[in-house]
């Protein structure tokens, strides 16, 4: 007689396969802890200026800056920095570069009078930008800033300014062009390839009123690949030359913009083999070795100008946040839901930004779905973020945050966070305070028929 034998049952389990825990390079982007911010406590911030709280490190700013500036003057004898506003205009860090030496790098109104307000003179000021309202513009043009012009209507602008003066007055052209980043950015400029750039300069070589003094390019932004400054570069010089050989014009500056990477890492991408983002060193030389190898016969080497954002800035932010709740998605996969939002991280929308535990400790990490407060479905700071078992009050940090992210905050259901900035000698100095309901309201106004609850008739 067979004898069936007794068959356990084993309940079934559920593996959730997250696509960029593990690369393909293998490694897991586990962040590890972070229980100090440039020596500081992160609960003592956390309790002292509360969450989330958004921290930047004055010496990383410094520091990034020089490492910058060292690779580019070692290589090019006459180099200036523009701090790009619109990265992070907080008044304290637009001060860290510009006492580090950088001139200012505008595109509005408000950032052109944040600038002279920060003691910016005009002449240090480089305005870029597709709106410059007539305002802006002639106040620009007296107080003699570096204005680059971005399309024929502002040209026609300047020229009608220039005719109310006696002297000719200097324009930079930005170009546009094909260089290998997709899609070319032709809202800003003039076009090299269609003819239109090289049509500008003789309209200014021609006209009389304006004098052409510089170049500008700024091709995009987290440029990866370094033939694309290559190659934006011999464009530039192209033109430059057109310029010198037809009308004689010898250039006062030429300007690379910005475009360098962070240590972020994009969406899709890997932080290593080729999606690598290149050394200051092979920025440096992608651009200055075809500028000097190629610079017209002028009697002086023009200025050449940067105007990076993101990658002086970015390491330097990071922002705390606080566990709320946790819960599993219906998908089985473990999620927390923190006290900052995407209206905070505007760039969690093209970052894999690093997720890191306060604590330390030995448990095994899980993919992890990182939540903002926001009533929406979309509030989604990160997917699949390895993480340690979480429980309300916990803290997290999130970096590098410090490029585009202030700046591009809104206020959005609840209150912006304070932001501290940390100095070289254990300084915490409130740079930004948290906003109240008197400041959020202070511009509001509330019509009289609409003060009483109840409706007169
Ligand atoms: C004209 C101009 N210059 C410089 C920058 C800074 O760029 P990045 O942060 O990529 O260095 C920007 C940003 O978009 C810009 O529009």
């Amino acid at each position: 007689m067979s004898q069936t034998a007794k068959r356990t049952c084993v309940p079934p389990t559920t593996q959730c396969h997250a696509s960029d825990m593990i690369h393909q390079h293998g490694f897991s982007d586990q962040a590890p802890p972070c229980s100090e911010i440039a020596g500081m406590d992160v609960r003592e911030l956390a309790t002292q200026h509360g969450s989330p709280l958004y921290v930047i490190v004055e010496e990383t700013l410094r520091k990034k800056y020089r490492a910058a500036f060292t690779a580019i003057s070692s290589r090019y004898p006459n180099v200036k920095f523009a701090w790009s506003y619109k990265t992070n205009y907080l008044k304290a860090v637009c001060n860290v570069f510009h006492q580090e030496g950088a001139l200012a790098e505008v595109v509005s109104d408000f950032e052109y009078e944040k600038a002279r307000n920060l003691g910016v003179t005009g002449s240090d000021i480089i305005f870029n930008g597709p709106y410059k309202n007539k305002t802006i513009l002639r106040r620009a043009v007296a107080e003699g800033a570096r204005i680059q012009v971005d399309n024929l209507d502002e040209l026609t602008l300047l020229e009608q300014l220039a005719g109310e003066q006696e002297n000719t007055l200097p324009v930079g052209l930005r170009v546009n062009m094909h260089a290998g980043t997709e899609p070319v950015w032709d809202k800003f400029g003039f076009n090299f390839e269609s003819g239109e750039a090289h049509r500008v300069v003789e309209r200014i070589a021609l006209g009389g009123r304006l004098r052409l003094d510089g170049l500008h390019m700024h091709l995009g932004t987290f440029i990866l690949d370094l033939d694309t400054y290559g190659e934006g570069v011999e464009k530039l010089l192209d033109l430059a030359r057109y310029a010198h050989e037809t009308f004689k014009i010898e250039l006062k500056y030429i300007n690379v913009g910005g475009g360098f990477a962070s240590d972020n890492s994009l969406k899709g991408h890997n932080r290593t083999g080729e999606d690598k983002a290149p050394t200051l060193d092979q920025y440096a030389s992608a651009i200055c070795d075809p500028l000097l190898n190629n610079m017209p016969d002028y009697q002086n080497l023009p200025l050449l100008l940067f105007e990076n954002g993101r990658a002086l800035v970015d390491e330097a932010g990071f922002l705390i946040t606080r566990v709320l709740s946790s819960k599993a998605t219906t998908d089985d996969e473990r999620a927390v839901i923190v006290d900052a939002g995407v209206n905070l991280l505007q760039t969690a929308n093209w970052y894999r930004l690093n997720v890191h535990p306060v604590e330390s400790t030995s448990k095994p990490v899980t993919a992890t779905k990182v939540f903002g407060p926001l009533c929406m479905n979309i509030d989604i700071l990160r997917e699949h973020a390895p993480l340690p078992t979480l429980k309300p009050n916990d803290l997290l940090v999130i970096h590098p945050v410090g490029a585009y992210n202030i700046t591009q905050s809104m206020q959005f259901i609840t209150y912006r966070p304070r932001v501290v900035m940390l100095g070289a000698n254990g300084e915490i100095d409130v740079i930004r305070d948290q906003e109240s309901l008197e400041t959020v309201e202070s511009l509001e106004q509330l019509p009289d028929r609409l003060i009483s609850k109840e409706r007169s008739e």
